[in-house]
């Protein structure tokens, strides 16, 4: 029922705070069930995605305290409770309960990941991973159930997809499994190396997050530790996009450059102006906008997390490109909305045309997922009068305070409730 009403056309200026990666929090979180005392993880977004997983642990009697972005888990007591609906459904980052549940338990019954919905979303490598480690999978009307007659045993997996769901799903289940396992062709995205450090600081054996091999030497137990979660590096390309469109001078706090790399480079080659710190980029007044071409990628590729946000961008830039997005090539949902408010952008097959600039106007549009709902809410700050945003909830799953920050630099929106809107 709630509804972003944008007034576009206003500069910003001003600090922006990133927080802590959504994308690590929503696996560190499922990780720290296998420690068996307290698990502190500190600069926690406070997101709707993190509330789920907290109402989740709950149902698996873990006890947890979250506050000022700080959350406490302590699994001492947590029990193995079939989860074939419910919460678990809402969030597909619930998937890694099946990896964290065989470890903890040697079984788990986890209700199939819901989440945005970018095209088909397979998980038959985070499965064959967990048949390879010798578990029994059986999925049922989209219930997985797990169980190990002869334990965990490691081995050597080679992934055929390059997937940051398998890999860590791969991980957790393999870390107290016996012996050595060996992940060939492994994602080597950072929120991989942020759940191996968290890991590695409870006990667990791993080498080599960040590559494309990983070796993980298994261990009998797991404790507690504190850890401080990495930027999200999702939220800094989107907050800088905002910049870049529409900013005077606004520094971005809280941003390590080495993750948004490729997405800098694509922003130099349109022209964009910005100074990059040491934990900052200060983005400066950006006007004649290159057009460029995209290709989303594995990291250090392109992400495909922020494809969405900088559609509107390329928008306002002269010329022709194209967005080709080889992980979801059917995430193109925020499209057709941004079309109704005056672009000139055409889906052709898996490749998104675009030609530029084109003279965004403010209208109704729905956010019908996260980062669409991210690109919708840049391009209503750009357009000429004014966006109502439908579908939020999309958006609060991922984007905290978001309101509240763009208002911090100056930015005319706000979020209403209304009883009409379904
Ligand atoms: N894939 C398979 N089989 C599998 C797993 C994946 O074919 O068993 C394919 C997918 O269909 C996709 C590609 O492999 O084409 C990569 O998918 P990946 O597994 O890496 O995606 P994911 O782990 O499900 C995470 C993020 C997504 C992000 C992708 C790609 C989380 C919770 N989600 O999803 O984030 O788009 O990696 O980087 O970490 C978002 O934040 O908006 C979001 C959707």
């Amino acid at each position: 029922m709630k509804k972003l009403i944008i007034r576009g056309g206003k500069p910003l200026n001003g600090e922006i705070n990133i927080n802590g990666a959504k994308n690590s929090t929503v696996a560190l979180i499922p990780a720290a069930i296998l420690a068996d005392s307290e698990v502190v993880l500190e600069g926690v977004p406070d997101i709707q995605d993190v509330h789920s997983l907290i109402e989740i642990l709950h149902e698996f009697n873990v006890k947890t305290s979250f506050k000022n972005n700080v959350l406490k888990i302590d699994p001492s007591e947590m029990q193995s409770i079939p989860m074939p609906t419910g919460k678990i459904q809402s969030l597909r980052a619930s998937y890694y309960f099946m990896g964290a549940t065989l470890s903890k338990f040697g079984e788990g019954v986890i209700g199939l990941p819901g989440g945005c919905f970018l095209g088909p979303r397979p998980i038959d490598q985070h499965v064959k991973a967990f048949k390879s480690l010798g578990a029994e999978v059986e999925d049922e009307y989209g219930v997985i159930t797990l169980t190990t007659p002869n334990g965990l045993i490691a081995t050597r997996i080679y992934l055929d997809v390059v997937s940051v769901g398998a890999t860590i799903n791969t991980i957790l289940a393999s870390v107290r499994a016996k012996g050595k396992t060996v992940i060939e062709n492994a994602a080597r995205e950072p929120e991989i190396i942020d759940v191996v450090t968290l890991l590695n600081k409870m006990g667990a054996k791993i080498r080599g997050a960040g590559t494309s091999v990983i070796r993980i030497e298994g261990v009998e137990q797991l404790h507690g530790t504190t850890h401080t979660i990495i930027p999200d590096r999702i939220e800094a390309g989107t907050y800088i996009t905002a910049a870049v469109a529409m900013g005077h001078e606004v520094k971005i706090n809280n941003v390590i450059f080495e993750h948004i790399e490729s997405f800098i480079a694509k922003l130099d080659e349109m022209g964009a102006k910005m100074e990059i710190g040491e934990d900052s980029i200060l983005v400066g007044r950006s006007d004649d906008l290159n057009m460029v071409s995209i290709k989303t990628q594995p990291y250090p590729g392109f992400a495909t997390d922020l494809q969405q946000p900088l559609t509107p961008l390329l928008t306002k830039a002269k010329g022709k490109g194209t967005i080709t997005d080889t992980i979801y090539p059917q995430r193109v949902k925020h499209i057709p909305e941004l079309n109704r408010m005056g672009a000139d952008i055409k889906v052709d097959g898996d490749i998104i045309r675009i030609e530029g600039p084109a003279e965004l106007t403010g209208a109704p549009v729905r956010a019908s997922d996260l980062r669409a709902g991210a690109c919708l809410v840049i391009a209503g700050l750009i357009a000429n009068g004014e966006t109502e945003i439908t579908g939020v909830d999309n958006i609060l799953r991922g984007y905290s305070n978001i309101v509240e920050k763009l208002q911090s630099v100056g930015a005319d929106i706000e979020m209403i409730e209304d009883d009409t809107v379904e």
